[in-house]
């Protein structure tokens, strides 16, 4: 099997290309000059893995990398909580989707797109867990993230009733050894905190994210080629917590004093903006953005059964993902515990 990997240079995606490369398929990484490959195999792993260079919103680069490959991961995407040109959220993650829609219907030999779609789409679920069914509302965006991954979601639906042969997966907040990219916000908060640039407990506790481990994603994504159903979308997400709840297991696994203090999310907001302050003058994504501190305003709790009786999906606790976290971040120096 020829498989192309959009986003092949990112977090999910190099982790992506690994998995590929190991279960025996001939792997084309779609990246841009200017990303950094440090997270892929190299020539001399002396792998089935070919580099091809584009731009998502380069048409003709994009449809010279479909061509002779039977699946197509689409995972490349703007993912931050804040850009100086929000246009770019729109032009990549929406433009993006619809480029390799116009790549399909131009080839011959795509017999499968995974689209990687996102929690987001799907809207908060204040109160609530959410499955499948439930659709974003569109009437409030956090970010406008989120309002561009809500679009393409939409856009991946339609193209599977007009005969695409699309699945799309929604991950929930990934996590994991790898890159620490935008993406891995979980494991650079840690980063933050062990480093003691984080010194509390991010607001009261009420928030809710489905946090799931990177490579529990990379396998449903391969399930998803082998048996995810054309036009439907299946939820790869995990434990249900708040971000204080994953520190109070982080405190657990390392053995270290939990936090005293508790910031309010308003003093988070204002720190936000000084970052945002500071962007706008070195054009640098923010750390934290007063978007992102929105979401935490919001819960995003899923269900993920659908996944497990149809992708045979079985996420790990965060607990036990958290476990191989932190001696990874450990013995690569980046905390101290
Ligand atoms: N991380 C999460 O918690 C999460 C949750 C749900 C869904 N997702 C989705 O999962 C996918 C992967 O996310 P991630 O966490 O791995 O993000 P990431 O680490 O930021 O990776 C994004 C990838 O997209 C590429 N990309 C960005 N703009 C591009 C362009 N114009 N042309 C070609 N490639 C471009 C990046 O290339 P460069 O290396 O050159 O920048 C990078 O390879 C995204 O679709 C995201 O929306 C992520």
């Amino acid at each position: 099997m020829k498989v192309l990997v959009t986003g092949a240079s990112g977090f999910f995606g190099g982790r992506l290309c690994h998995a590929l490369l190991r279960d025996g398929h001939s792997v084309r990484a779609f990246v841009r000059l200017s990303s950094n490959l440090s997270y892929l195999p190299t020539r001399l792993d002396n792998v089935a893995l070919e580099i091809t260079y584009g731009d998502i919103t380069d048409y003709p680069s994009l449809l010279e990398a479909c061509v002779g490959c039977n699946v197509v991961f689409h995972a490349a995407a703007v993912v931050e909580s804040w850009l100086r040109d929000p246009s770019m959220f729109f032009s990549v993650n929406v433009g993006g989707l619809k480029n390799v829609l116009r790549a399909y219907k131009e080839t011959d030999t795509i017999e499968k797109i995974v689209y990687t779609s996102s929690f987001f789409a799907l809207g908060s679920t204040d109160g609530h867990i959410a499955d499948e069914s439930q659709m974003h509302t569109g009437k409030y965006f956090c970010t406008e993230y989120e309002k561009s991954k809500t679009i393409a979601d939409k856009i991946a639906l339609d193209a599977a009733k007009e005969g695409v042969p699309i699945v799309s997966v929604c991950p929930g907040v990934m996590y994991g050894p790898g890159k620490l990219t935008c993406g891995n916000m979980l494991v650079r908060t840690f980063v933050e905190r062990f480093n003691g640039r984080l010194p509390g407990y991010l607001g009261d506790g009420s928030d809710r994210f489905s946090f799931v481990h990177v490579d529990d994603v990379v396998t449903s994504h391969i399930s998803a080629m082998e048996k995810g159903q054309i036009g439907e979308r299946y939820l790869l997400t995990g434990e249900n917590a708040s971000f204080n709840e994953a520190f109070d297991i982080a405190s657990t696994i390392t053995n270290t004093k939990r936090s005293w203090l508790n910031i309010p999310l308003f003093m988070i907001e204002l720190y936000g903006w000084l970052f945002v302050l500071f962007c706008l003058i070195t054009g640098k994504p923010p750390l934290v953005s007063p978007p992102a501190v929105d979401t935490m305003r919001h819960q995003w709790a899923y269900s993920c059964e659908k996944a497990k009786r149809d992708l045979n999906y079985k996420p790990r606790s965060l607990s036990e993902g958290l476990k191989e976290v932190f001696p990874w971040l450990k013995n690569m120096g980046a905390i101290k515990y």
